[in-house]
């Protein structure tokens, strides 16, 4: 599954749910997307099934547990509801991540370092079913420690800030955001911890990010299914697959 310096490619499929639940119905098909995007060389597939099922729904998880070929990455909240399901389809890999219902998006990383003793009885038994276990954070290290600390195999570093200073023309900040990302990336690689990182990334803003040695997977979803009107799912991931690889290159 992982070949050596290989930067993975987690395509994120929730906004096709999103479209398809603005109407209800069945179309566009999430599975199809997540197909596709297996042949437009992603190397997994990450939904979030949030609690109030805006986009990705369970009937979604149940079809992507049995179709897909490459791994699935099930994001959650740190809930007993989710904790069950994640535990009855024992995922290749579950992300913790924070919700709340009024957030339009997953706007910040978890707050690990204040839930501790929670989050790593949380984790436990779904280290023990055999899932890797990787938690949302912000580029900070008391966050990193405590991840680390729960027992997290995997962190997930939060590029939100990083892309929106971008977005917004705000270069320092842009550039501060990327220097903490850079830095706290080869701190939890060198406390054993595999890294990934996503949320907000564009084109624009990949390859710094994907230039990171320490840094194994992106997750990308937002950006990808928008460009999907315009070019086609299939080329849109394409492209993002080569501009990563030309940044590590
Ligand atoms: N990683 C995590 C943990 C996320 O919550 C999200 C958004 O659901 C992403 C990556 C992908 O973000 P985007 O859809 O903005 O590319």
């Amino acid at each position: 599954m992982s070949r050596p310096g290989h930067l993975r490619l987690g395509v994120n499929i929730d906004h096709v749910a999103t479209v398809r639940n603005a109407r209800g119905g069945a179309y566009p098909d999430p599975l199809r997307a997540a197909r596709i995007a297996e042949q437009a060389g992603a190397d997994g597939i990450t939904a979030h099934l949030r609690e109030d099922r805006r986009h990705i729904s369970d009937a979604d998880i149940d079809g992507l547990m049995e179709v897909l070929s490459v791994p699935l990455n099930f994001e959650m909240a740190a809930t007993p509801e989710m904790q069950a399901i994640a535990l009855r389809h024992k995922p290749h890999a579950v992300c913790i991540v924070p919700e709340r219902r009024e957030e339009r998006t997953t706007e910040g990383g978890l707050e690990v370092a204040r839930e501790e003793n929670r989050l790593a009885h949380f984790i436990a038994p779904l280290r023990e079913a055999g899932c890797r276990v990787s938690i949302f954070i912000a580029a900070d290290q008391r966050q990193i420690e405590a991840a680390h600390r729960i027992g997290a195999q995997v962190i997930e570093l939060h590029t939100g800030a990083y892309c929106d200073a971008h977005a917004e023309g705000r270069f320092d900040d842009r550039d501060r955001e990327l220097e903490g990302l850079r830095e706290m990336s080869a701190f939890a690689h060198g406390l054993g911890l595999e890294v990934h990182a996503g949320h907000g990334l564009t084109y624009d803003t990949v390859q710094p990010v994907a230039a990171f040695p320490e840094v194994a997977e992106l997750n990308i979803g937002h950006f990808l299914i928008g460009e999907a009107i315009f070019l086609g799912l299939e080329p849109a991931i394409s492209e993002m697959r080569r501009l990563m690889d030309e940044a590590r290159a």
